[in-house]
């Protein structure tokens, strides 16, 4: 029988320098191809709230929301690990929160592993998690829930004390029983600090190309979200563009009388049809 990748292969991907692409994913169909193309972790991350849902930021982000989309991801998907992010105020009002949410995440959603966002902050909720059987994913640097605090997006990390503060932040979350941390928006020179002195893998967004993995979402990457393009982002495609070319076809043709033709109709044969004429 096929397994999912586990938190051990994916610990060990790093001890053999075997970088990891992680790749988020929403639904049945991307799921499906992002399994299909060879990711062994995808994440069904609340970013879902502002490439999905269309909320202006990961704020709004509800437990319910997320849960949907992960039980359709865990259906799309066989073999790859699925890490389910824990959204806003779903673990920071404590330990008890966290570890009632995230067991949501598991039994309801059928998700491998949950992801947190902070540091020293959220180790207690870390060690009971993990305790608990519950793997857990760590992200430092940018972390979009704290956006309020932090005054926008913009690059964590850039001064000595706040370097420092984030190196102590990973080696705490490694500590407490972090399988891997989430580095996003950091100096690439930074990341290479945390990846050297961590020995659970590091997978940056916008944090160079020193960690042992990337990390990248679905709409950035395939260029299905028009709103922004963050500067970490490359575009291996631009699918928005080939569906509104597509549908604007659909709709010329649909005005024009061009579809549907025969091809797309169905027929009786012509005695049951002039059997029902005659009814008429
Ligand atoms: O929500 C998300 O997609 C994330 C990644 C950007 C790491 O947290």
């Amino acid at each position: 029988m096929e397994r999912r990748v586990s938190i051990t292969d994916l610990k060990a991907m790093k001890k053999r320098g075997e970088r990891i692409a992680m790749l988020t994913a929403y639904d049945y169909p991307s799921a499906r191809m992002v399994e299909e193309a060879g990711v062994p972790i995808i994440l069904v991350g609340d970013s879902l709230g502002m490439v999905v849902l269309g909320y202006d930021s990961t704020i709004p982000v509800t437990m319910d929301e997320m849960l949907h989309h992960v039980k359709a991801v865990v259906r799309g998907t066989r073999r790859a690990h699925v890490v389910a992010d824990m959204p806003f105020m779903s673990y920071q009002a404590g330990p008890q929160d966290a570890l009632r949410n995230a067991g949501r995440m598991l039994k309801e959603g059928g998700a491998q592993s949950v992801k947190l966002e902070g540091g020293q902050r959220t180790a207690e909720a870390v060690r009971l998690l993990v305790a608990s059987g519950i793997p857990v994913m760590g992200h430092l640097g940018l972390t979009p829930q704290s956006v309020n605090q932090i005054g926008g997006y913009k690059v964590q990390g850039k001064t000595p004390a706040a370097a420092v503060k984030l190196v102590n932040d990973a080696v705490t979350l490694a500590e407490a029983g972090v399988y891997a941390i989430v580095l996003e928006t950091i100096p690439a020179q930074l990341a290479k600090m945390v990846t050297e002195k961590v020995s659970v893998p590091t997978i940056g967004i916008g944090a160079g190309p020193h960690c042992d993995g990337q990390v990248q979402v679905f709409h950035d990457m395939l260029g299905l979200f028009a709103d922004f393009v963050p500067k970490h982002a490359k575009r291996y495609a631009r699918i928005g563009e080939v569906v509104v070319e597509a549908v604007s076809r659909y709709v010329d043709e649909v005005q024009e009388g061009d579809f549907p033709t025969d091809k797309e109709s169905f027929f009786v044969d012509e005695s049951a049809f002039s059997e029902l004429t005659q009814l008429g």
